[in-house]
């Protein structure tokens, strides 16, 4: 399947990444379907959708025409038979191996045998995610950023199975979306999520050994590194939890490899439930 050949765009789960990937796919002229098993769930990413793309045409960024166009483009569904027409499915549900390969096997049981199915995933294998499919060819990675409406990063992820016109066709789409995408093989933490691993390790064992306090070393990454945030404010605005979750996976891919090992005062945070700026409080205080 040629890119130019993709109109519709199934987006499956509704959560943070889908309804932005949803929001994108209205935005740049696909009939988007939006899917989730919770129906309050759809309604919020569907209010939420509609109030972002109007909010760009306020600013000007889109004609008011441009934005209810895009908005009459979303549908949202939780019977997944309305993704049957899809050309290209984005999956963004729960990062849970046997969920999503559950989901491919149900989408591929439903869709044509040309349509692409891409999954979001940040850290689980696309390979193990296609193994579960009669056509692990057509199955390929398309990792989004938080927010996926704003962040430019496409990681396009080529699984052991993906045909070459897959990732090329996915390459192309992301393109289309006007992301810019770079190509990955599918290893443990992609591209991203490995070179950020010892971003977060090593400050973290900073403040293990007491070399330095939070905020001094918060500023060195960004006064002597030229990072725009140090890891533990940034820790703060991912959800401490989320970046301590992507450690370990990172860290059992490979094989309890030590340069991975994730930090023991990371996860005494984490069950202190001071996850961050979503409970009010992480490394900072008030927030
Ligand atoms: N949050 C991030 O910053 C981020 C960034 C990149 C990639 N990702 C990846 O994107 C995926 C989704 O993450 P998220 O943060 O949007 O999660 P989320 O929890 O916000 O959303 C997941 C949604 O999936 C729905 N869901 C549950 N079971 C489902 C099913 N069987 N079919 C369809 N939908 C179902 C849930 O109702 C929920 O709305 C994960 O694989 C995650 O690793 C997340």
């Amino acid at each position: 399947m040629h890119h130019t050949d993709i109109h519709h765009i199934a987006v499956i789960g509704a959560g943070t990444m889908g309804a932005g990937i949803a929001q994108l796919a209205a935005q740049h002229g696909y009939q988007t379907l939006l899917y989730d098993v919770n129906r309050d769930v759809l309604a919020t990413a569907h209010e939420r959708i509609s109030y972002f793309i109007n909010r760009l045409a306020e600013k000007g960024k889109l004609s008011h025409d441009e934005a209810a166009q895009s908005i009459a483009r979303l549908r949202v569904s939780s019977d997944l038979d309305d993704a049957a027409t899809a050309q290209f499915v984005v999956e963004a549900a729960p990062e849970r191996i046997e969920l999503k390969q559950r989901i491919f096997k149900d989408l591929e049981a439903r869709l044509s045998d040309e349509a692409i199915l891409a999954s979001n995933t940040s850290t689980l294998s696309v390979s193990e995610i296609a193994a579960a499919t009669d056509h692990p060819e057509r199955v390929v990675g398309m990792h989004f950023f938080n927010p996926p409406a704003l962040m430019p990063l496409v990681e396009v992820v080529a699984g052991s199975e993906s045909s070459e016109q897959v990732v090329e066709t996915t390459i192309a789409l992301a393109k289309a979306l006007g992301k810019r995408p770079v190509r990955t093989q599918d290893t443990p933490g992609f591209i991203v999520n490995r070179v950020a691993r010892p971003f977060h390790l090593e400050g973290l064992r900073l403040l293990e050994e007491g070399v330095a306090d939070i905020e001094t070393i918060d500023r060195i990454y960004r006064e002597a590194g030229g990072f725009r945030m140090g890891p533990f404010e940034l820790q703060d605005l991912i959800g401490i939890d989320i970046n301590y979750a992507a450690s370990q996976s990172v860290y059992e891919a490979f094989d309890h490899a030590p340069r991975f090992e994730p930090s023991e005062r990371q996860r005494q945070q984490v069950a202190s439930g001071h996850l961050g700026k979503k409970t009010g409080r992480g490394w900072y205080g008030d927030e």
